[in-house]
């Protein structure tokens, strides 16, 4: 499974980079808007640090403009992918992005239908959002599910990028059932990296060493 860092932060990214877990990053225009207003800059050095792919939402509303604006986008670095979000009037965009060759992941996906039809386009990742159907209680875990078993049946290429994970069960469940990609907050990766019995289990390793009271393994 490919892990994607959720942020536009660059300091959290190249606190992550070193570790090796991190295939590349989404971006979106609320994680960028708390990065001040140079998003050009903001974006371009992030691209630079990144070896994996990095999405850049578009955020023109006219469908001529929005074309123009991917391919801007697109320029920006070779490991960009384009991020557009559903809607009908962008379906046909889509489908020439495709064609010319750019990277598109589709976004603010919450059906199977949804995903289905900008599948057979032949996009990049397809991105549900998992936290954002549990905000209006339903369980955002049912369109991963129903997404992996889609693409399965008709044997498309888009990857599932699961999206708006909020914690572990999410994540694990994402796993679980076989999504392509989770994309992570920082926030919530530092939580995980934490477990109370793999600290538990330090200290008591640490105690009966210090029995010996040998400072190294070989003295
Ligand atoms: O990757 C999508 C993500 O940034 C949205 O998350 O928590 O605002 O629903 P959230």
């Amino acid at each position: 499974m490919k892990i994607f860092l959720d942020t536009a932060n660059r300091e959290l990214i190249e606190k992550w980079i070193p570790t090796g877990i991190i295939d590349g990053v989404t971006t979106n225009p609320s994680l960028l808007s708390k990065e001040g207003k140079n998003s050009k800059k903001v974006l371009e050095n992030i691209c630079g640090i990144v070896k994996g792919d990095v999405s850049i939402e578009i955020v023109k509303k006219e469908p001529n403009e929005v074309y123009k604006q991917a391919i801007q986008i697109s320029k920006i670095a070779p490991n960009v992918v384009v991020k557009i979000p559903f809607a009908w009037e962008y379906l046909s965009v889509i489908n020439k992005l495709v064609k010319d060759g750019i990277k598109i992941n589709v976004t603010l996906i919450f059906s199977v239908v949804q995903a289905t039809l900008v599948s057979k386009l032949g996009v990049k990742y397809i991105s549900p959002f998992i936290g954002r159907w549990d905000d209006i209680d339903r369980d955002g875990m049912d369109v991963i599910e129903n997404l992996v078993i889609m693409k399965h049946n008709y044997g498309f290429k888009s990857e599932i990028l699961a999206a708006s994970i909020r914690h572990v069960i999410h994540l694990q469940k994402s796993i679980l059932m076989g999504a392509d990609v989770a994309t992570i907050p920082p926030t919530l990766l530092d939580k995980l990296m934490v477990h109370p019995l793999t600290q538990q289990g330090i200290k008591k390793f640490d105690a009966d060493w210090s029995k010996l009271e040998k400072e190294d393994l070989f003295d």
